[in-house]
């Protein structure tokens, strides 16, 4: 999606705009755009179609400037084009606009703007803002963008120039985030903090209809109807080399690889021996709050979405509340009946995926008690929410989810263990769960020391044009996820099912070109899997299991070490992360950046 990044101070601004726009580029984007204050006054703008690295090639020799806005744009309104990337500047050339989310009034605000003359240079919604606050008469710039944004309806997030102001960068937020980055005499307005994190940690983060102007030794910041808000700095605790390849060809590979550190991470301080249970500082409910709690509905997108439906078993089996996951895009559109007695879990790495978000907004405005389990601190739906518990996988750049979705898995096996000891799990089984999550991370780098094994399928089953995913109960969900990861970064079809389901209807794809791969837990189901790998050996279908132990029907089985049955479908995924990995790889894919995705949907 969108990314912005700004910058005002003393140094060689192009540069610094175009590193910050390259540490954008995992979010997913088509085109990129920069402008500057020259320092002969007036604005200079470059823009470009495709990667950052051609709008480098096009930044003129003399660029020089200490101020700038720059931007990578994926195309919502206006095909990926020069003309459609921001900024977007007004016809005088004074104003210049970047902008994320999307402006839902933006014909009828162009209709209006054209019908006094206004001549558009693109197709997109954003460039109503440039004219808008070009047109104003308002004296100051703050005014002036303040005025045009009385006006739009929509989201956003934007970061404004004016020739007149050279002085200062206004920005604004209502719904698309914007973090400032304070430094010493020098000031940074981005979308995400990976924008701005190798030169400050400081950070202030905008909440929903607040301003900020920033200059180069000083900032403020304000609601969009003027009153002055207080703004103190927080220390981003994530390190700027977790942005860095650190050696890996991929991201997603160095992300896979992380997964026993991360896994650490969010153990890390939370286990309590003494009680065999687990501290979740930021949940904000209390015991006898989590007693009265009768149903838990976990609300997500894609990966995140499948790592709720493992939550809602690991609640369910713990904590014995009845518990589901629901695609949260799905949920808000069905007039869900909101129960008081209902504990909703908001489900995002990014904090910021916008059918969640808006998910979470609806259960607030009809009066439920929301907790978030996201990665990313201080992110929208983390600063929406009652309370929650943070992933702590550490920034993930590949736009597919691998360490977060584990992590997410974990996450949820703490608040289940939680509840679990509130209500009724016993103090045995309290311990069996934590030496079990104790385990995971070595058990995990067990499993990463198979990659080699792992490749070599991968190059095999690289030539299928389907792949068939099944498992059964707490497997079904491994399935799931796996087949989606297979999907996104190979562009190999592939379908996840219920193995219960087969017979059902998808035992009549399987024929020798579309192997199945099954996931196989020593667990009170194993017999039951065995009977469906039975049922596709009958029609002649390859097999690939993951298993605690060597499968007979299948042509190959990557056996993962046994943890507790609840714990089992953590270590099941990894060695399909790394199938997906090397398939893809296998077949020239790009797999940081797969085609179509983008690493946070910030838009409907
Ligand atoms: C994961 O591989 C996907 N790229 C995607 O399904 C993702 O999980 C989904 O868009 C939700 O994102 P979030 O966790 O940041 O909310």
């Amino acid at each position: 999606m969108c990314g912005i990044v700004g910058y005002i101070g003393k140094r060689d601004v192009a540069p610094l705009l175009l590193e910050g726009l390259q540490r954008l580029e995992y979010r997913g984007y088509d085109s990129a755009g920069i402008v500057i204050a020259g320092r002969s006054g007036g604005l200079k703008a470059v823009k470009a179609k495709g990667r950052v690295r051609e709008l480098e090639a096009r930044v003129p020799k003399r660029f020089a400037g200490t101020t700038g806005i720059a931007h990578t744009r994926w195309a919502t309104h206006g095909a990926p084009s020069d003309e459609n990337a921001h900024p977007h500047l007004d016809t005088e050339g004074k104003v210049a606009v970047v902008h994320n989310g999307i402006v839902d009034n933006a014909s009828e605000l162009r209709a209006k703007l054209e019908a006094d003359g206004v001549v558009f240079a693109s197709e997109t919604d954003s460039e109503v803002i440039t004219h808008l606050i070009a047109r104003s008469q308002a004296v100051s710039l703050e005014e002036k963008v303040r005025e045009a944004l009385k006006v739009v309806e929509g989201t956003y997030g934007i970061a404004v120039m004016h020739a007149d102001f050279p002085d200062r960068i206004v920005a604004a937020r209502n719904g698309s985030p914007v973090v400032l980055g304070i430094g010493e005499k020098e000031m940074f307005v981005a979308s995400d903090v990976a924008a701005l994190i190798s030169h400050t940690r400081q950070v202030v983060t905008l909440d929903d209809g607040e301003m900020a102007t920033l200059k180069a030794d000083d900032f403020r910041t304000y609601t969009t109807s003027g009153t002055r808000t207080t703004a103190t700095p927080e220390t981003v605790e994530w390190e700027a080399a977790s942005y860095d390849m650190g050696g890996h060809d991929t991201y997603m590979h160095k992300e896979i690889c992380e997964q026993p550190e991360a896994v650490d991470r969010v153990l890390r301080g939370r286990i309590d021996d003494k009680f065999s249970t687990v501290h979740l500082g930021g949940l904000n409910l209390d015991a006898r709050e989590a007693r009265g709690i009768r149903r838990v509905k976990i609300l997500g997108c894609g990966t995140s979405y499948h790592a709720g439906m493992i939550g809602a078993s690991l609640i369910e089996g713990l904590a014995r509340i009845p518990a589901d996951s629901e695609p949260a895009s799905e949920f808000r559109y069905r007039n869900p009946v909101v129960d008081p007695d209902t504990l909703y879990i908001a489900v995002s790495q990014s904090g910021e995926t916008y059918d969640v978000l808006a998910a979470v907004q609806e259960l607030k405005r009809k009066g439920a008690r929301v907790l978030g389990v996201v990665n990313v601190v201080g992110s929208a739906i983390a600063r929406e929410t009652d309370g929650g518990v943070y992933v702590h996988a550490g920034p993930e750049v590949c736009v597919v989810s691998t360490k977060c979705f584990t992590n997410t898995v974990v996450a949820f096996a703490l608040l289940a263990l939680h509840l679990g000891r509130i209500r009724d799990l016993s103090v045995a089984d309290g311990k069996r769960i934590i030496e079990g999550l104790r385990a995971l991370p070595e058990q995990i780098q067990e499993i990463l020391t198979q990659e080699e094994d792992i490749r070599k399928l991968a190059a095999d089953y690289a030539e299928a044009k389907s792949m068939m995913f099944i498992g059964r109960v707490r497997g079904y969900p491994v399935a799931l996820e796996a087949s989606l990861k297979l999907k996104e970064i190979s562009y190999i079809h592939a379908e996840a099912y219920p193995a219960s389901e087969l017979k059902h209807g998808p035992l009549a794809l399987i024929e020798p070109a579309m192997p199945t791969v099954a996931i196989v837990p020593d667990d009170s189901l194993l017999e039951k899997n065995r009977a469906a790998m039975e049922e596709i050996k009958a029609r002649s279908g390859r097999i690939l299991a993951v298993a605690h132990r060597d499968q007979e029907k299948a042509d190959h089985t990557i056996l993962v070490p046994k943890n507790e049955d609840e714990l089992d479908p953590i270590l099941m995924g990894i060695p399909l992360q790394l199938l997906a990995y090397h398939t893809a790889l296998a077949l020239g894919r790009d797999i940081d950046k797969p085609r179509n995705l983008a690493k946070s949907v910030t838009v409907e």
